[in-house]
């Protein structure tokens, strides 16, 4: 039979009704029994333990990822199947220390693994250049920029702006105490942090605490939390052209109006061209001319880096003393001996500052502890391997396998930590009690590791520290239980915890007798 002949039986055979009708329920079935078939025995990563329904399809990942839960059904496959989990047919998480290093660790001879290509924030149009999202070359150049305004040195230049804030703020809590109200702190927290983050980042502060109201380009954040997901799950499925129509049109205007926003206040800044102890300093002077030397960044980039360190810079910091505020509430003793500590040691606000609050070590506990319980950054960027696969934890990893860490399944884990669920800062002094001193401190790192690390680190430990020093110098703090939700812990987290509100008395604080 000649080959048109053999065309023209096949059109004829498909023409017959019963056969077309059995292909189009037949090929689909095939193919999704080929698939399961596949994923279940010979994928590359089939002998990865996990259920069966994460090893043959993502749906269950992506379900998880959309209702803000990733988190605790990754904690709980890990408690179930050990320090390595498949969570989808190419989708690893690891729990271990030696997974923080073999993932996200860079040595000397060993390439940096690059951030998952689909799962870093991207703009609209999928091209703007970000310190989130350049492949590992090139965002060396965005750090090279940025490591002087959150080195220790640039940190000295912008206190006198940090403490601007932070001093009306301790003002602040005071007055509404006194009007017998119970404080919304978390609310109050964010607030803070936007203030100081975009004077640093904008050139113009929200003055949110001084007008005691939220700026509109907060909640927007907090509501496009979700648009962030829906399309990180659509890209999976290649529709992410699907995904504005999911999403509420006051949502996508409303994210074009922080953007424009956010342009607009980063062209005052270039324009005004001014040292003023903030970000932009030094990448102005190297981005002369849209960056034609390439040593700088463009204005594009820069406008993305604004609205990316305001982003990073803001809900982290809150995250971590409204988590700690909630645990103080709740450990009154621990409360206590952090008050003792910081009264013990300064007897006015001005002799607070960031090198003298970097020595108390009670605080420092405290925050570790709370980063532990409830870490700011509860979702590192997930990652590939290099070109060619890479290996965790002695296992072969092949090309384009997405993998992460979960830090829950790592830090409330009663093999790593003692007393896993409790608050209990002491586990992080030097002189630790004897019940603590097995505990896994190197699976520990709140702020990741690598070139990829987190940026702000130095701003976030000197901002919180000098915060605390200077509330519970002057205040005593008391959980609102009425108004706080017994279950607070239970959160929905996109990358970062969905904060439930956490109320607070403060009163006078009480003097020591000399
Ligand atoms: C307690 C507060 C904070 C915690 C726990 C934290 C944690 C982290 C972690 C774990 C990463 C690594 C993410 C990854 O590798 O995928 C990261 C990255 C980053 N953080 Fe933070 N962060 C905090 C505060 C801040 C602050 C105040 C800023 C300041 C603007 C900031 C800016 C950034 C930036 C820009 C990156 C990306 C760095 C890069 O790609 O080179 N963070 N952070």
């Amino acid at each position: 039979m000649n080959t048109s002949n053999l065309v023209g039986s096949v059109q004829s055979a498909l023409r017959t009704p019963g056969l077309s009708l059995w292909l189009l329920v037949t090929v689909p079935f095939l193919c999704l029994a080929y698939s399961v078939i596949y994923n279940l025995y010979f994928h590359p990563l089939a002998k990865i333990p996990a259920p069966w329904y994460c090893r043959i399809t993502r749906l269950p990942w992506d379900y998880w990822q959309l209702t803000g839960y990733l988190h605790k059904h990754t904690k709980r496959l890990h408690f179930q199947y050990g320090e390595v989990v498949r969570l989808a047919p190419n989708e690893l998480s690891f729990a271990s220390a030696q997974a923080w290093h073999d993932i996200f660790g860079y040595n000397k001879g060993k390439v940096q693994w690059p951030r998952h290509p689909a799962r870093v924030p991207q703009g609209n149009n999928g091209n703007l250049k970000s310190i989130l999202n350049t492949p590992p070359e090139e965002h060396a150049r965005f750090r090279r920029l940025l490591n002087h305004a959150f080195s220790e040195k640039g940190l000295q230049e912008q206190e006198p702006l940090i403490n601007k804030y932070i001093n009306l703020f301790i003002k602040k809590v005071g007055e509404i105490s006194k009007r017998g109200q119970p404080v919304d702190f978390t609310s109050w927290l964010q607030m803070l942090s936007f203030d100081i983050i975009s004077d640093l980042g904008w050139n113009e502060p929200f003055n949110c605490v001084e007008k005691e109201q939220e700026h509109s380009w907060i909640q927007t954040i907090a509501a496009t939390a979700f648009e962030s997901q829906l399309k990180l799950v659509f890209r999976e499925w290649g529709i992410v052209k699907l995904a504005p129509y999911f999403i509420p049109k006051h949502m996508l205007l409303a994210r074009i109006k922080n953007f424009k926003y956010a342009k607009a206040r980063v062209e005052d800044r270039l324009n005004s061209g001014s040292v003023r102890g903030d970000f932009w300093d030094r990448i102005i002077i190297k981005s002369g001319d849209n960056n034609e030397a390439g040593e700088g960044l463009t204005k594009a980039e820069m406008m993305v880096t604004a609205v990316t360190l305001v982003g990073t810079g803001s809900n982290t910091v809150s995250t971590l003393l409204t988590g700690l505020s909630y645990f103080l509430g709740n450990n009154p003793h621990c409360l206590k001996k952090l008050c003792e500590e910081i009264r013990a040691t300064f007897k006015h606000d001005n002799e607070i500052n960031i090198p003298a609050a970097a020595h108390l070590e009670y605080l420092n506990a405290c925050l570790n502890e709370s980063m532990r319980l409830y870490p700011p950054v509860l979702n590192l960027l997930w990652r590939v391997p290099p070109r060619g696969g890479g290996e965790v934890c002695g296992r072969w990893i092949p090309e384009m396998t997405s993998v992460n860490i979960s830090l829950p399944a790592m830090w409330e884990d009663p093999k790593n930590f003692a007393r896993p669920n409790d608050f209990c800062p002491e586990r992080f002094l030097a002189n630790k009690p004897a019940e603590f001193a097995n505990d896994n401190m190197a699976c520990f790192k709140p702020f990741g590791i690598g070139t990829m690390n987190c940026l702000g680190q130095n701003l976030a430990n000197a901002q919180a520290r000098l915060i605390l020093a200077k509330l519970f110098l002057n205040y005593d703090m008391e959980l609102d239980r009425t108004n706080t939700p017994a279950d607070w812990l239970n959160q929905k987290a996109w990358a970062v915890f969905v904060k439930n509100h956490v109320y607070v008395r403060f009163t006078e604080a009480q003097k020591q007798e000399a």
